[in-house]
């Protein structure tokens, strides 16, 4: 494989995100805009550079040991009965793996692999298509499996079960239904929202999977790869220092380090090391804990509008001027992870880590609730 250094096509690409540029965009946004450079979701010049960084082999993807355990008995039974894989479902927040296991699967089984998402499965003629093509033994991904609508999941169903579509002709009292066979296949289902998943189609999975969020060792290996990838000289003190402010996500890992590498050209420095690494991620407003201006914001809204809580999704989304599905997907899941937001029956509460971290100290009530929920657990 040849691998192009992505700084060529990134730094002359005028769309392109990670450059100075959109640095220069985001510290202009004002504390209204959300800085993308912290996002979990995919943006165009994440898509290029993902061509060279997605893994190529089980062995190449790094942590989720224990899902990769399961995969590497699985595939390697499978394979030894030459029969297809079971249907898998991963499901986590974005950026965490689940697209790049779907092809990792797919390469280890040998298998070709077909790729489409719940909202591109609209009519039925489209997954009929789609179930049409496949051959013995492919790889169905369905992306955001959780979009599907219903007359899409019904489709599916016998093809999953039964390895078998089911076709009306007719309407009426002339209505037939036709049952075609289908080669035997796997669906892998990848969703961010495995609650929104009908019990019927979770339960037609073999194995559901979670992604979890990666540690920092984990985080600093894979920093090292996709600078090696990239040609970037970084030494230990700059991987780590990425590495913790990834938000445990290799999409933003991989994301600081296409920023950071754009910082160093422009000011030519050979080397990553801590100081540039640091510099770097400081231009862009990424904090130590890998928090982004919003992410401080919401805190400080939290703490200072609401009296550190409780205080309900929709009032915290109004006042940040966020809907409250994207402060429940995007920015809250990192928050709690990292123990400064606590969901309660009556609201979101400050911790007191979320004090400190904003250099506040805790009320007496916060260091109770504290306490209090350490003693329950
Ligand atoms: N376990 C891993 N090891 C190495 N790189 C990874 C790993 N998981 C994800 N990545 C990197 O992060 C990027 C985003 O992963 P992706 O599979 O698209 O996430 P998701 O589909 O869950 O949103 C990929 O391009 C890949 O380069
Ligand atoms: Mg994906």
């Amino acid at each position: 494989m040849t691998i192009v250094p992505s700084s060529i096509n990134g730094a002359i690409d005028p769309d392109d995100e990670s450059g100075i540029k959109a640095a220069d965009r985001k510290t202009k946004a004002g504390p209204a805009g959300r800085s993308e450079v912290l996002s979990a979701k995919e943006n165009p010049s994440d898509r290029r550079s993902d061509l060279n960084l997605r893994p190529q082999s089980l062995s190449e993807y790094i942590g989720q040991e224990r899902t990769r355990a399961m995969l590497e008995m699985s595939i390697a039974a499978a394979k030894s009965r030459a029969e297809a894989l079971d249907h898998i479902l991963f499901y986590g927040p974005p950026g965490l793996g689940k697209t790049s296991l779907a092809n990792v699967i797919a390469i280890e089984m040998e298998a070709k692999i077909h790729l489409s998402s719940g909202p591109a499965l609209e009519r039925p003629r489209d997954i009929i298509g789609l179930l049409h093509q496949l051959e013995e033994g492919d790889v169905l991904f369905i992306d955001e499996i959780h979009r599907l609508n219903r007359i899409a999941e019904e489709l599916l169903y016998p093809a999953i079960e039964d390895f078998a579509i089911d076709l009306t002709a007719g309407k009426g009292h002339a209505t037939r239904t036709m049952r075609l066979p289908l080669p035997r296949f796997t669906l892998i289902g990848a969703t961010t929202k495995a609650a929104m998943l009908s019990n019927a189609l979770r339960d037609r999975f073999g194995f559901v999977c979670r992604l979890e969020f990666y540690s920092l060792p984990e985080l600093a290996k894979i920093v090292k790869r996709t600078s090696g990838i990239l040609n970037i000289e970084m030494d230990g003190k700059g991987v780590e220092i990425i590495a913790g402010r990834a938000r445990g996500t290799p999409r933003i890992a991989n994301r600081l380090v296409r920023l950071v590498r754009d910082y160093a050209q422009y000011k030519g420095h050979k080397l990553v090391d801590e100081e540039v690494a640091k510099v770097a991620l400081e231009t862009y407003q990424v904090d130590m804990q890998g928090l982004d201006p919003t992410d401080r914001r919401l805190l400080s809204i939290l703490i200072e509008t609401y009296g550190g809580g409780p205080v309900g999704i929709e009032a915290l989304a109004a006042s940040l001027g966020e809907d409250s599905d994207t402060v429940e997907d995007v920015y809250e899941p990192f928050l709690i992870q990292c123990g400064f937001i606590q969901r309660t029956p009556r609201g979101r509460v400050a911790t007191a880590a979320a004090y400190g971290h904003l250099g506040k100290t805790a009320p007496l009530g916060q260091l109770t609730l504290k306490l209090g929920n350490d003693a329950e657990s």
